[in-house]
């Protein structure tokens, strides 16, 4: 009997192909989840099994056939499968699988039939899964924590039936942008620094710890951002003088996190602990030369003018042709946006639509974009609702709708709300109700001001709705219209 001990799917697939390639029948494996599994009275524990490094005998395939013994060839469909299956909580789950594989290789395409009894248990497993992937979805509950101690912002307890943290984590990780957050389950915890996935101690025990855990977490976020191949160490300590470190929940991790950075950490540690995060390969350079000095930010993705970029997904840029006669800008992405980095995907760009085609004007021979550029918004229950951004945020950002007025040269701009005329008119005070009865000229171009469409979807009634959204259309039609604006 063989024991093969495995923490996660990526290592069971690997010990299972190398388990096929060898012809090990299921019935000659043990699969254990860690060292200490097993039934502590058998004969077939850690010491009666094979020693590590042992060679398996190769035994004879179940039911007296020939042992596959070749390279394991699965459909994708398949092996998704498995990979969801893998995260159903039961003790059997890797002998399981294997049984599946080892069925699959012999050519019993059964194994995958729901009327086969190992294939209904394999679409059982996998539908229990997905379903969990989607009650977490649904049902966790950030808690917004006091922000001063600079750990997560968001913290949230979960109780899943099966191992789907790490899935769930991707996708909260792609819907809740830079802010930062932990997921907490009895059995594992996940950090979002605000760019990458983390493991963490599992801090709390129930959803009642979170209040205490603070300071636990805010070390817990300090050790996992740190990365021993930026520390500059002088720098730290003329930041932080170290008479105050005694009094920072911080200060009693930090010298032993410098020692061990100076021992070699400083090297390893960046293709240890950092390597393993995703996104663009590891290289150790000084912190110096990892953080260059800029004066401004060169392009809109690495704006940060503003501190709106913390808590978006991505910028979005305005999008239309070159060259357009007319340019839209809005107030700022909304939550589609923000995850498609398109402008007026979402409802509100819906009335937009209908109502430019109601205008007659064609949606991509216009210019589409925002006076701020990064989503601003408040986490209601599970929701990223829209907050107005404030106006030091729309002064920060209107360097861009600058750059884009000067690349464009529209010669109309139909300002879509207050916000947006507020950017194209530089003037934080300027009103809707004193411009929006007929177009202006401001520098050189004409402005039409209209109803942004959402105030359209807010409105109280059926009257009000159609009023707002007939002022959007006239508009619209009235910037066809207009031309170059003549001097003198
Ligand atoms: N609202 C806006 O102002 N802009 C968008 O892109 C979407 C909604």
């Amino acid at each position: 009997m063989m024991r093969k001990v495995v923490r996660s799917f990526d290592e069971w697939r690997d010990a299972a192909r190398a388990l096929i390639a060898q012809g090990v029948a299921p019935e000659y494996v043990e699969w254990a989840a860690s060292e200490d599994d097993g039934d502590l009275f058998s004969a077939t524990g850690t010491s009666a099994g094979t020693s590590a490094g042992a060679q398996p005998a190769v035994q004879p395939a179940h039911d007296g056939g020939a042992a596959p013994a070749k390279e394991l060839r699965l459909p994708r469909e398949l092996m998704e499968m498995l990979a969801s299956a893998a995260c159903f909580s039961a003790a059997d789950r890797w002998a399981f699988l294997y049984k599946v594989i080892w069925r699959w290789q012999l050519g019993e395409r059964d194994v995958i039939s729901a009327a086969d009894a190992d294939g209904a248990r394999l679409y059982a497993m996998v539908k229990a899964v997905r379903r969990e992937e989607h009650d977490m979805h649904a049902y966790v509950r950030f808690r917004e924590r006091k922000e001063e101690d600079g750990a997560p912002r968001f913290v949230a307890w979960f109780e899943p039936t099966h191992e789907v943290l790490p899935q769930v984590a991707r996708h909260f990780a792609r819907r809740m942008g830079n802010a930062t957050w932990m997921i907490a389950t009895p059995g594992a915890a996940v950090l979002w620094d605000g760019e990458h996935l983390h493991d963490a101690p599992a801090l709390m025990r129930s959803a009642a710890d979170i209040e205490d855990v603070g300071e636990a977490l805010w070390l817990t976020y300090y050790r996992s951002i740190f990365n021993p191949a930026r520390l500059n160490a002088d720098l730290l300590r003329s930041h932080i003088p170290s008479r105050f470190w005694k009094n920072l929940p911080e200060g009693a991790i930090v010298p032993a996190m410098i020692s061990s950075a100076a021992n070699g950490e400083r090297r390893t540690g960046q293709t240890g602990a950092v390597g393993r995060r995703g996104g663009a390969t590891t290289i150790a350079v000084t912190a110096e030369r990892a953080q260059p000095r800029r004066e401004q930010p060169a392009t809109l993705d690495q704006c940060r003018r503003c501190e709106l970029w913390r808590n978006a997904t991505q910028a979005v840029p305005g999008v239309g042709p070159d060259k357009a006669r007319i340019m839209l800008v809005g107030e700022q992405p909304g939550d589609q946006e923000d995850l498609q980095g398109l402008p007026f995907v979402g409802p509100a760009g819906a009335v937009l639509d209908r109502a430019l085609a109601e205008a007659g004007v064609e949606r991509d021979q216009v210019y589409l974009t925002n006076a701020v550029k990064h989503f601003k918004w408040e986490l209601r229950g599970k929701r990223r609702l829209h907050k107005t951004p404030a106006q030091r945020e729309v002064a920060a950002c209107h360097v861009w709708l600058e750059e884009e007025l000067a690349r464009v040269r529209p010669e109309v701009v139909v300002a879509l709300g207050a916000t947006a005329l507020k950017s194209v008119l530089r003037d934080g005070s300027a009103t809707m109700s004193s411009v929006m009865d007929a177009p202006f000229v401001h520098e050189g171009r004409w402005v039409v001001a209209v109803y942004h469409p959402s105030f359209v979807l807010r409105a109280r009634d059926e009257d009000s709705r159609q009023q707002a959204y007939e002022v959007i259309v006239a508009g619209l039609r009235h910037a066809l219209t207009l031309g170059p604006v003549r001097s003198g």
